[in-house]
């Protein structure tokens, strides 16, 4: 006897009629029309089931802070920072717990089951954090939360940052970060990069950066980031966020960077949304959009996944933890309009994310765990372009969040009652 049979669902590879079948926590069989004994059988109506959304890059101990203690009349990065530092001594534990298990629960309403947050590792006590590691452990049983140690102001730049780092790597923080562009010269950036590679060598951990978040064409990190890697042997296990300088750098220097980013196994974080509103800020007219060459990395076979970085917070006012419109966005700001470009985009919400936290047990394949989406859409294409409704999101073959079909009625003549707007 199955624990859940999801039958005649469509995979986001393009097979179809498939069923899945679950027994406790684990996918035991996929095939195409499997019909056997299960305590709970679901149609999927042809519909897509995904594996869980994946957000590689998110800053949890601000999200859901907006306007607190003021809003950033800018909109800039570095307005940004000033209010986030402002509104850092009134923080408190609780309410950065509160906030965070509240996007928690948007979070699985919109089947976004794995997210990488960074944690602000400037202040001494240390709170954020601590409040972060509660966060993990309570959120557990549904999200996978991994962290990242962040040094906002700077690991060099600030007083005891290295220091703090460390200290909550100590803790239990899972990822070694890092801001090289904030630190005050470029050279002490590069300095920054090789000390937080050496200390994650050391440590086995993994790495993941800020890097390079500005329009300058001259702001190289993600090259000595790609180098470190190398020479510390910690090829697949270094990420680069951002990577904005990438948009405004020289091509020829472009074609010798990528292959050095793919040699070096690194993967590389675009956040359109964030992207496309933080930079170009000084620019007048053309104003440059500032994202990351996602397609041409790609190309390159550098593993590039996308993140939303910010939801309500002193970056970013909008947002609701929906991946889908990250990759509509990503797909938008890219280019990437050709069938294949929009499924890469869907790949860079799901399985390249995966892969960038090297999460075990992702995936739809058996063995894996039973933890997937069924969406109101046929495909990703079609996921994407709808921004899809999140029908049912299993997490390890729990059923933890359902929204009812969404549908428009309409009072016509001569057509249909309701429409769903999804192409004939
Ligand atoms: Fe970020």
């Amino acid at each position: 006897m199955l624990d859940l049979l999801i039958q005649n669902a469509a995979l986001p590879d393009g097979r179809s009629n498939m069923s899945i079948a679950v027994r406790g926590e684990k996918i035991v069989e996929l095939s195409a029309g499997l019909d056997a004994p299960a305590r709970d059988v679901v149609d999927a109506h042809g519909r897509l089931l995904s594996p869980p959304f994946v957000d590689a890059h998110f800053h949890m101990d601000a999200t859901l802070s907006y306007g607190l203690p003021r809003v950033n009349a800018s909109g800039t990065l570095l307005e940004g920072i000033a209010v986030w530092g402002e509104l850092k001594p009134l923080l408190t534990a609780e309410a950065i717990i509160e906030r965070a298990l509240t996007y928690c629960d948007w979070a699985v309403a919109r089947g976004l089951l794995a997210i990488r947050s960074h944690v602000d590792t400037s202040d001494p006590s240390l709170m954020a954090v601590d409040a972060l590691l509660a966060v993990k452990k309570q959120v557990a049983p549904y999200i996978d939360l991994q962290l990242v140690a962040f040094p906002q102001d700077g690991v060099l730049r600030s007083p005891g940052g290295v220091d703090n780092l460390k200290r909550a790597l100590d803790k239990g923080v899972d990822v070694v970060g890092g801001i090289p562009h904030f630190e005050r010269t470029s050279e002490q950036g590069a300095t920054s990069v090789k000390l937080l590679c050496e200390i994650a060598a050391e440590r086995g951990l993994l790495v993941d950066m800020h890097c390079d978040e500005s329009d300058d064409p001259l702001s190289r990190h993600i090259e000595t980031l790609a180098f470190e890697a190398q020479r510390l042997g910690l090829q697949g296990r270094v990420n680069g966020s951002h990577c904005t300088s990438m948009h405004s750098m020289d091509n020829y220097y472009v074609s010798k960077l990528l292959p050095l980013i793919a040699e070096s196994g690194v993967s590389v974080i675009a956040n359109p949304l964030i992207n496309i509103t933080l930079q170009g800020r000084h620019d007048t007219y053309p104003k440059r959009r500032g994202m990351t060459r996602v397609p041409e990395l790609m190309a390159a076979g550098v593993n590039v996944a996308f993140g939303h970085d910010c939801v309500m917070d002193p970056w970013y006012g909008m947002g609701s933890g929906d991946m889908l419109e990250v990759a509509h966005m990503g797909l938008h700001v890219a280019q990437m309009t050709s069938q294949q470009g929009i499924r890469d985009c869907f790949d860079a919400v799901t399985t390249n994310a995966a892969k960038v936290m090297h999460l075990q047990g992702y995936g739809l394949e058996v063995g894996c765990d039973a933890s997937f989406v069924l969406l109101q859409a046929r495909d990703p294409v079609e996921a994407i372009r709808l921004r899809a409704n999140r029908l049912k999101v299993w997490r390890k073959g729990k059923l933890v969040a359902e929204t009812p079909e969404v549908m428009a009625r309409l009072q016509l003549a001569g057509r249909p009652e309701a429409i769903g707007f999804s192409h004939p």
